[in-house]
């Protein structure tokens, strides 16, 4: 005897007689009625079929679960047949119905499928296991499990028995056919003689041409509401589905509405820490973007101005041990207005503000009053009054003041040209000194920070000031010929 067979003690079945044991006859006792007359068909079609509800009113004992509705039986290819269209169809065997009494161990299903949803890792494996578990408690011959997307449309995304996947998988718009019709209404739909009509449909259920079946579509409804897949069975006998096999087929459909809602739900976590991952990159990016501004405005204006600040005081000190009190006086002076302007450009610097001098004068204006309080060298300034945004005036200032600041500090020049232009579409910023000039790298790029990025620091922090801006940067000096720095970003006028 096959397994199936083994499965299904009313082979002896005649049309709707019955030749089995008392008890298997006293559950026939309280099936109902086979619920096709044209009295009992519902008013409602769908997709033209008449739909009856089977089942109704009792489940004979076997408890049905409060909150699960009645089947759907719909007895599609019967139309068509008495209609005249299903002259192709194969004769199907006289197979009595199933019967009334569960074929199955319920609780041994249940837990066999809670086990086997819980414990494999793989959601498409685990669904293509409860398909057979549930092809096999049923002795039917297959089981479809369809997915439902994000768009509602239905997709075959596990098969029992195992097929070659096909190019395309089965598609179905949502709310399409029976299936559609139960993913939509949660409601499980059992179709005694069913007769596809989607090629693929066909071959997925091993029909022949004119090879009716019949099928039960349970939905996998999710604990959050809705349907998450639905699992048809089907067989290729001519069956009807008891009303035991279709509460158990809808507590298995359940288990694995659970088992898609945790996949869905681990992976939005995935998604959740992948999101909190790039968070806390951007956050140490940003920080780090923070952390190199502060120093960036530390190096370049308080630094510049502590650097001028000890040379007044130094000539103070010379002037006054000479007794030139005017000139120690001047210097005095001098350095108190630069301790005064070290000040603000740290406040700045650690408030995130522009330089004082630029908030003050704007960028043109800015550039001659950091000339003027350069000491030691003679700093021309040529900038025309072009209306820039403020970000793009402050990240000038900036490389004007580190330029200059490296013309005092390295060059040993006797004088220095500032010159602000704008030339076609580019804003050019250059500072060229006369002095000792040294080994400059030419077009600056990053491979400068490989180098000894301590030693580079000022060049690095001009780079990346012009490289913001979209621009470039260049550092020409021969020894012995000067220097020239130049900026050139692209044009951007406020
Ligand atoms: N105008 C200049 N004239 C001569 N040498 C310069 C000039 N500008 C920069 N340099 C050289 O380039 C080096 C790197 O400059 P920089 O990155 O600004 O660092 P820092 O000024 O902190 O030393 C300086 O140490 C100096 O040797
Ligand atoms: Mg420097």
């Amino acid at each position: 005897m096959c397994r199936r067979d083994r499965h299904r003690p009313h082979a002896g079945w005649s049309g709707r007689g019955f030749c089995g044991t008392s008890s298997e006859r006293r559950v026939l006792a309280w099936r109902p009625a086979r619920p096709d007359t044209a009295r009992e068909r519902g008013a409602g079609t769908a997709g033209g079929w008449h739909v009856q509800q089977g089942n109704r009113g009792t489940s004979g004992g076997q408890r049905r679960h409060r909150q699960d509705p009645p089947a759907w039986r719909i007895p599609q290819a019967r139309r068509q047949r008495s209609r005249g269209s299903g002259g192709n169809c194969i004769a199907r065997r006289p197979v009595p119905l199933t019967g009334e009494v569960p074929l199955f161990d319920e609780r041994t299903l249940l837990s066999t499928a809670s086990r086997l949803l819980a414990r494999e890792p793989s959601l498409p494996v685990a669904l293509a296991d409860t398909a057979r578990l549930l092809t096999e408690a049923l002795s039917g011959d297959g089981c479809l499990v369809y997915g439902i997307e994000a768009n509602g449309e239905l997709v075959v995304s596990a098969t029992f028995p195992v097929r070659p996947p096909p190019k395309e998988p089965l598609r179905m718009p949502s709310g399409f056919g029976v299936t559609g019709r139960v993913a939509a209404d949660g409601i499980p739909a059992v179709l005694v003689d069913d007769n596809p009509r989607n090629a693929l449909h066909r071959e997925l259920l091993g029909l022949e041409p004119g090879q009716l079946v019949s099928r039960l579509c349970v939905p996998a409804r999710s604990p959050q509401g809705g349907c998450a897949a639905v699992l048809a069975v089907h067989s290729l006998a001519r069956r009807e589905f008891t009303s035991g096999e279709i509460d158990a087929a809808q507590r298995v459909a359940d288990l694995v509405g659970l088992r898609v809602q945790l996949a869905r739900a681990s992976s939005a976590l995935g998604d959740f820490e992948d999101r909190w991952e790039s968070l806390v990159a951007a956050t140490v990016t940003a920080q780090e973007g923070e952390r190199r501004r502060v120093a960036g405005d530390l190096h370049d204006g308080v630094t510049q101005a502590l650097a001028s600040l000890t040379f007044h005081l130094s000539a103070a000190e010379v002037a006054l041990t000479e007794r030139d009190y005017d000139y120690g006086i001047d210097q005095v002076r001098a350095a108190r207005a630069t301790a005064d302007l070290a000040f603000a450009e740290a406040r700045n610097a650690i408030s995130g503000l522009h330089s004082p001098v630029l908030e003050d004068l704007g960028l043109a204006a800015g550039l001659v009053s950091m000339a003027r309080a350069v000491p030691n060298v003679q700093v021309e300034v040529d900038a025309q009054d072009l209306d820039l945004p403020v970000y793009v005036e402050a990240a000038l200032f900036r490389i004007a003041q580190e330029a200059v600041q490296n013309v005092v500090k390295h060059a040993d020049a006797v004088r220095a040209l500032v010159s602000l232009v704008k030339r076609g579409r580019s804003i050019v910023l250059r500072v060229s000194d006369d002095g000792r000039g040294f080994d400059a790298p030419g077009r600056v790029s990053s491979a400068l920070r490989g180098r000894d990025a301590a030693s580079q620091y000022g060049l690095m922090g001009m780079y990346e000031r012009v490289q913001l801006l979209g621009g470039h940067l260049s550092v020409t000096s021969d020894r012995g010929e000067g220097t020239t720095v130049e900026a050139v970003i692209p044009e951007v006028m406020n």
